[in-house]
């Protein structure tokens, strides 16, 4: 469904950052890009809705192209995007204002706005909140709002762009539990993130550094190279240090071992 065929780009006046970038999202996929800070991941995501160009190379959505300028209306209604601060978006002065807005900004018939915004908020959890202020909303609340106005607007893909990072850990707890559900629903899901635990519910991995694919795989296997993880500047999560520790001091684990309840079960029965 989202293709990234050969794809280059460069900021103007700077080195090319992403070289040839090929990869697949297949329709229903739950996929997290993973990398450090500056390793290209807003880029990509700037590349798959358009609002970047490649220098080289194509990136397709279903029969459209980011190319072609009479394709990126459709390409926008096909693709939704959450960011990292979601606070920056709001404009109207309640949560179901917000959700409305959005609609309203698509030419969604009139009379069927009312009961889609409440599907909508009524999904993440925030239908009891439609009468809140949005600015007055804790950091999760805001972000769930934002994510409710993209899905009253039913797109396919939802691209969530460090969404959580500025989330204490329930309200991330919240946004990656709203993901999950999404993608049960069937929506297909990128999530961008340079949190290694957080790539723990995805299907798939991609992980980046310096404009470039380096390792693709489970998130079982993407943690069993904690080693170049590390050459990424990737945060090895604690469960897997503590792990290979373990095994070095001649635990038998096993080495697929990603969350903390199977860490303690395999102490228990070594
Ligand atoms: N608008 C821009 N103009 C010039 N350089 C940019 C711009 N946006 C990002 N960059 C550079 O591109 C690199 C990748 O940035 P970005 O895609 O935002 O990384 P990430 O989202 O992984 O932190 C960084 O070195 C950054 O400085
Ligand atoms: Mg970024």
């Amino acid at each position: 469904m989202l293709t990234f065929n050969q794809v280059s780009f460069g900021y103007p006046g700077q080195e090319e950052l992403i070289q040839k970038v090929s990869f697949q999202v297949e329709k229903g996929e739950f996929l997290s890009i993973l990398g450090s800070n500056g390793s290209g991941k807003s880029t990509i995501a700037k590349l798959i809705t358009g609002l970047l160009i490649p220098t080289k190379g194509e990136v397709t959505i279903g029969k459209y192209v980011t190319e072609k300028k009479q394709d990126l209306h459709s390409i926008r209604k096909k693709v939704g995007i959450i960011f990292q601060n979601a606070e920056d978006q709001f404009i109207t002065s309640t949560v179901f204002d917000e959700v409305i807005f959005g609609l309203e900004n698509i030419q969604y018939p009139p009379e069927e706005m009312k009961s889609c915004a409440e599907a909508a908020l009524h999904k993440v959890g925030m239908l009891d909140f439609s009468e809140h202020e949005p600015h007055r909303l804790s950091g999760g609340q805001k972000q769930r709002t934002a994510i409710a106005s993209i899905l009253a607007m039913k797109p396919e893909i939802m691209i969530f762009d460090e969404s959580t990072s500025m989330l204490d850990p329930q309200g991330r707890k919240q946004i990656m539990q709203v993901m999950k559900e999404l993608h049960e629903e069937g929506l297909t899901i990128i999530h961008i993130t340079h949190h290694m635990e957080e790539v723990l519910s995805a299907e798939r991995v991609l992980i980046l550094n310096e404009g470039n694919i380096v390792m693709e795989g489970t998130p079982k296997m993407v943690f069993n190279h904690s080693d170049k993880l590390q050459e990424y500047h990737l945060e090895v999560p604690f469960v897997i240090k503590a792990r290979e520790g373990l095994i070095k001091r001649g635990f038998q684990i096993k080495d697929d071992v990603i969350n903390i309840d199977e860490l303690v079960e395999s102490i228990c029965r070594s």
